[in-house]
This record gives C-alpha cells, structure tokens and sequence, in this order.
C-alpha cells in the first residue's frame, strides 16, 4: 500500500507516468469513466479549501467512484476530541482511499501510518502540498514542454508558503534550474529550505525583494498569496500582505511566453487584468489539478483503464 505524503515519495520517471495518464484522461475521459467503480474516496478537510478538495471529489466521481467525507472538522467528532489516528483508522473501514488536509505539519504522515488505505496529503500547516506541485508540473510540462532549463521566479510568502517548498522540492532534481525568491524579508524562504533542499543539492538561487527588477530573465513567475492563517499576529499580516500586486504594467518587461503561474486562491496579489493576458495560467492549473489528481487516484489504488 503506497502513501503519498511529499512529492519526492514520487520518482522522476513515476511523475512522468502521471502526467502521461493526466495527458491521456484529458484527451480521452470516457475511456477511464469507470476504471473505479465500486471504489470510495474519502476527503478529510480540517483546514478550508475549494480546488484541492473539489478537484478530489471531480476527480473521483469522473473515475466513476463514490466520495464521502467532512469538509470543516467542526462535524466530525474532532470536534469532541477524536485523534487524527482515531479517526483515520475508522474511516479506513469506509473508503478505498483518504485525501486529507491539516494545519499541523506531519498530520497526514501520522495518519498514513495509522491507516489501512492509502493517504495523499492534500497540504499540511505550512509544510507540503504534493498534490498541488503535481499540478504545478503538469502546467509547467503543458506550457514549457520541458522541467530544465528555466529560470523560476517564486514571490510572496516563500515563509509559510506550502506549495513553494514542494515545487522547489521536485523541481530540484532538473538540471540547470535556476531560482529567485522574491519576499519581503520577513517572508523569505525557510532556512531549512536553503540549507536542505537548495545549498545540499548545489542548487542555482537568488534572493531579492524587488520583482520588477528579476521580470526580464524569469521564464516562470509563480505568485503566491500571504498566508493570513499561519501569522501569529494580524498587524504583521496587514503590514506584509499587499507586498506584492502583479499588474500588467509589471509585466511590460516580461518575456513574451512568460507563464505566469498561482496556486490560488488570491487575494490581491495578482490584478484582475493579468487574466486576460495569454500567459496568464493560473485557471488552467486548477483544471489541470483535476487530470492530475484522477492519474494519482489511480496509481494509488493500483487501477488502469481498459485498452
Ligand atoms: N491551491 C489550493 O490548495 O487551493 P485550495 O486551498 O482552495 O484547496
């Protein structure tokens, strides 16, 4: 039974192989309308969400399975003091598969090695979020055809950010990837990240906190949203949250087949008018979340579609 709880769980080559089957279920939906028939899904959302835990729901229901699950944990007996652990190993008794998110790091690691059915974190405190990175490739790979050779650009909150750490994570082993983390000071990248994941690997990085000065090299721009639920202070929120806002102005320098990229959802950090402009990719990565996430559901539960 295989768990997937941060994105290097995953190998280059098994990355690849979801991409292809997401590729293939895009072009091809009906061909894997029943490959998990008679299958259950649960999603367990102790934190808010809208894509990852619908895209879930979408992915299942499209793959011919069934959904169960809670949305917020105040209706489910958390609520009167059940374990993470607890409440794992009874809703293994009722689904084929458990997507869980939790606002405490290493909450779905616990529970993976508690239940009985696999688990896919579906992004944990400030930690991880594989799911979303595995859609980040599958866009990168839709527009760029290619995971080496780019410059990066990651801006925001690269502090509590999760879906930052988990891109850096996988996309550390391509070649000649180069990174610029554009934060404020107090949001810069964690130095566990540097030191563990970016300095051990040998890896190409710059820090700045001027966007409009880095626009011009940047082959990838990947906006993120300050994280309001992880700050100890909400003064400091307000002070940091608007510390980035990508305009068209912004982009009059940018290459001409930038991808501007966003995990959603925003607050004010990208202009409404960037959406209109072609290189604008941020919607097509939440329905590239869905391909993505039905190719894990499968491999997860050991299912292939019928030739
Ligand atoms: N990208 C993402 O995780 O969005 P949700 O919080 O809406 O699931």
């Amino acid at each position: 039974m295989r768990s997937l709880i941060d994105i290097l769980d995953l190998t280059t080559e098994e990355i690849d192989g979801l991409i292809e089957t997401a590729a293939d279920i895009a072009a091809n939906p009906a061909k894997y309308a029943e490959v998990c028939k008679g299958k259950k899904l649960a999603t367990l959302f102790f934190e808010p969400s809208t894509r990852t835990r619908l895209s879930f729901e979408a992915a299942m229901y499209e793959l011919g399975g069934n959904v169960l699950g809670f949305s917020e944990p105040g209706g489910s007996s958390t609520a009167k003091g059940e374990s993470v652990s607890d409440t794992v190993r009874t809703v293994s008794c009722y689904a084929d598969i458990i997507a869980m998110r939790h606002p405490k790091e290493g909450a779905p690691l616990v529970a993976s090695m508690k239940a009985s059915v696999p688990i896919i974190n579906a992004g944990d405190g400030g930690h991880n979020h594989p799911t979303q990175t595995l859609t980040d490739l599958f866009t990168i790979m839709n527009e760029k055809g290619r995971f080496d050779n780019l410059t990066v650009g990651l801006c925001g909150d690269l502090k509590f950010g999760r879906t930052v750490h988990s891109l850096i994570g996988a996309l550390s082993r391509y070649a000649n990837v180069h990174f610029v983390l554009i934060s404020p000071n107090e949001l810069m990248l964690p130095e566990y990240m540097k030191s563990e994941v970016l300095e051990k690997k040998g890896l190409s990085y710059e820090e700045t906190t001027d966007l409009e000065a880095v626009m011009p090299k940047l082959d990838i721009l990947y906006m993120t949203r300050v994280q309001r639920e992880r700050f100890f202070n909400e003064a400091d929120y307000i002070r940091l949250k608007d510390s980035y806002i990508l305009t068209t102005k912004k982009l009059e320098n940018a290459k001409q087949d930038l991808t501007i990229m966003h995990p959603l959802p925003r607050v004010n950090e990208i202009s409404v008018e960037v959406d209109d402009d072609p290189r604008a990719c941020y919607f097509k990565q939440v329905l590239n979340g869905k391909y993505i996430r039905m190719a894990l559901i499968m491999k997860l539960l050991g299912l292939k579609a019928e030739v």
